[in-house]
């Protein structure tokens, strides 16, 4: 891994139109159907999770997908590493919610990761949050509004509470394990910020 704010994904893909980021894939169904879906974009995906990150590679293999790059460590770590404005779109979805209020603080969506995101996304890049827990839908949209390069695109309620066009479904969401429906919170990076 290069230093902080070193590693340019460009080198990772030279012919890519469009970088993504997918932080906490799980089984990786979310990433394997977007680059499927989006042959001219590279997706870099982190994820801890050692039989979820098998799971993504025995995909990559059925189905020779060229344009994914994985990070099987803590994608925090990968944030930080990325050069400054180099990420079209960030998404975060289902990520653990840590229900008990003792382990909020353990919540991916907190200040400091909320800043980092916002170096290496390119202004008018995008971020997608999706939950289906109430307490951390609330938190969420909090820390992000609180965020001065965060701007929320929801013009009606429709269009957080209805699964955006380009949404997959991912594995852990068809669990229905949360307390609401799910939100998906679309974002775009300010450009004055
Ligand atoms: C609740 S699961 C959701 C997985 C997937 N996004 C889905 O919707 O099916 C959250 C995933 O995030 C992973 N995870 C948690 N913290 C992470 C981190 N800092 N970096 C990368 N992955 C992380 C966990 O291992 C887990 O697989």
């Amino acid at each position: 891994m290069p230093g902080e704010n070193e590693l340019d994904p460009r080198t990772l893909f030279p012919e890519a139109k469009e970088i993504w980021l997918e932080i906490g894939f799980g089984g990786g169904e979310h990433v394997s159907g977007q680059a499927q879906r989006h042959p001219e974009i590279g997706i870099l995906a982190s994820e801890v999770f050692l039989e979820g990150v098998a799971k993504l590679l025995g995909q990559i293999a059925d189905d020779g997908l060229q344009n994914i790059r994985l990070y099987p460590r803590d994608g925090r770590e990968l944030v930080n590493a990325l050069a400054p404005g180099s990420i079209d779109r960030v998404f975060i979805l289902f990520p653990d919610p840590w229900p008990k209020t003792r382990h909020h603080k353990r919540r991916l969506i907190q200040p400091d990761v909320l800043d980092a995101l916002s170096r290496i996304v390119k202004p008018n890049g995008r971020v997608r949050f999706a939950t289906d827990v109430r307490s951390y839908a609330d938190e969420a949209l909090q820390r992000f509004l609180a965020h001065p390069a965060f701007e929320w695109t929801a013009r009606y309620a429709d269009d957080w509470r209805q699964a955006p066009d380009d949404h997959l479904e991912t594995r852990y969401q068809t669990k229905k394990l949360g307390d609401i429906a799910p939100v998906y919170y679309d974002f775009r990076i300010n450009s004055k910020s």
